[in-house]
């Protein structure tokens, strides 16, 4: 094997286009040198093992099917920091939860490329008996662990791993014949990490876009997946579809051909409905304008992404409802939580009942739709319009270069995340909840929403504020993060009803 060039001799300017293939060879042989483990990469011997993967157990496949079937399948997280372990939780999710796709959650440290900790963190783990890591440090295990893992369950696999680095995870992930991979560049840049640039987390997603459309190339269609956000707090549907656009483009010009997008639930009926509806309809939009037109995409609901009630039986209430709205709003699947959220990780039982209790909820609005209701007409209407003036914008920012323009937008506050941690990112944008239960924008900061929106956004905001009694402003927004962990006699408005 040649020496890894130095990474400065990889380097590009900053741009959407596809990564040249002598480029990337070279980017492959620098990444794959840096843990032992690499070296059981093998692209030839991974592209036969995919392909001999039963087609119920490939993701791209199955995504296609449950779009093209309206089925809506349930996918948990899950991670723990042994292989048997994690074998274990595998196979439990797959036979008593049902999960229609096993996830593998990395761990913090492999999240962010500190393998000799994640090293340390197995060891104490298999020392003690119980998982000292928050997650499967998938890249210490290497390819051939990850292969047993894929072989123990039924089901295609999905590694979730939280990270803005996902060249070296995904590389074995997908040697060891995993068929999905969740995380984009703006999305997780936004959500996960403080320092890393937007352009940097840009530049390591296209390697793994870059990697999938590479499987494509030799007959095998991964799903590649859009994250939506993990910072913890109410993300307006406009900012999540908007990100998926973007996120989405930078993949398809790697060309990636099947794609997700995920979005967290708002926890309102309409509004979640109108939201992936308006996620799938503006992806391919953005997509055909791109000039990408055979890219399959598909739409994701995750239960509440924000703080949960401590209480098991309101936690339980929330998955149910969670199951609901994926299943009226029409998305190819629903990831799941379980009543442990508020404390930590689930068991493996408890993650598993957290999957039952979904497709109960799922089978019982299982032929429910909105279509045709005013109100939800209306909704899509407006998330469409809020996130073609964003869009629009950010595109045009990068003279119609979708990596450019993201940079040069969250620089000038155009594109902006709600209480993001990336310093990179303003976070000048405040949302709330209004009267009606819709997240809906109380302070734009820079973006660029037309003014009609905005007072509209304003108008329901301050309804609800007089109808519950906060001051309009920053306490509204951040009532509603922490509204649904609240007892269930503290919930507002009970409290004012008495
Ligand atoms: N196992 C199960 N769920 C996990 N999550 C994160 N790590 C794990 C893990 N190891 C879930 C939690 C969290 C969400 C982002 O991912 O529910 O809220």
């Amino acid at each position: 094997m040649n020496a890894p060039s130095s990474p400065e001799a990889t380097r590009r300017p900053l741009s959407e286009a596809r990564i040249a293939d002598d480029v990337f060879a070279d980017m492959r042989r620098e990444n794959l040198a840096r843990w032992s483990t690499g070296s059981g990469v093998d692209f030839d011997e991974a592209v036969a093992l995919q392909r001999s993967l039963p087609e119920h157990k490939q993701l791209g496949r199955v995504m296609r099917r449950a779009v093209a079937e309206r089925r809506c399948l349930t996918q948990p997280r899950g991670g723990f920091g042994t292989f048997d372990m994690q074998r274990e939780l595998m196979v439990t999710l797959d036979r008593d939860g049902h999960a229609d796709i096993v996830p593998t959650t990395t761990d913090s440290y492999t999240r962010n490329e500190q393998w000799d900790l994640a090293q340390k963190g197995i060891e104490e783990s298999e020392r003690l008996g119980r998982s000292m890591l928050n997650g499967y440090p998938m890249v210490n295990y290497g390819v051939a662990r990850a292969r047993e893992l894929i072989a123990a369950i039924d089901k295609p696999a999905i590694m979730l791993t939280g990270t803005t680095m996902p060249k070296l995870t995904s590389e074995i992930a997908f040697a060891g014949g995993y068929s999905g991979y969740l995380g984009s560049g703006i999305a997780y840049t936004t959500s996960y990490i403080k320092e890393l640039s937007i352009e940097e987390g840009v530049r390591n997603y296209q390697y793994l876009d870059r990697l999938a459309a590479m499987y494509a190339e030799h007959g095998v269609e991964l799903h590649r997946r859009q994250p939506g956000f993990l910072t913890g707090t109410n993300i307006p549907p406009c900012i999540a579809i908007a990100t998926c656009v973007l996120d989405c483009l930078l993949a398809a010009a790697q060309g990636v051909k099947n794609y997700g997008l995920e979005m967290g639930e708002t926890m309102h009926l309409v509004q979640d409905a109108a939201a992936v509806a308006a996620c799938r309809d503006l992806c391919q939009e953005y997509l055909v304008r791109k000039g990408y037109s055979d890219v399959f995409t598909s739409v994701t609901l995750l239960h509440w992404m924000s703080a949960w009630p401590q209480d098991e039986a309101q936690a339980a209430a929330l998955l149910c409802y969670g199951g609901t709205l994926a299943a009226v709003s029409g998305a190819a699947s629903v990831t799941t939580k379980s009543t442990h959220e508020a404390f930590g990780i689930p068991t493996p039982q408890a993650n598993a009942e957290g999957l039952r209790m979904t497709r109960m909820a799922i089978y019982l609005a299982r032929d429910i739709r909105l279509d045709g209701l005013p109100a939800y007409e209306q909704e899509r209407a407006l998330i469409g319009r809020e996130v073609r003036a964003i869009v629009d914008k950010v595109l045009e920012m990068g003279d119609g270069d979708a990596a450019v323009g993201s940079v040069r937008a969250f620089e000038a506050g155009v594109m902006d995340v709600p209480w993001s941690p990336n310093r990179h990112c303003k976070s000048r944008v405040l949302p709330a909840r209004d009267v009606d239960g819709c997240l809906r924008i109380l302070d734009p900061g820079l973006m660029p929403f037309p003014r009609d929106i905005l007072e509209l956004h304003e108008e329901r905001l301050r309804k609800r504020a007089e109808r519950d009694r906060i001051a309009f402003g920053p306490d509204l927004a951040v009532q509603s993060v922490y509204e649904m962990s609240e007892p269930v006699d503290k919930l507002l408005p009970d409290r004012w009803m008495r």
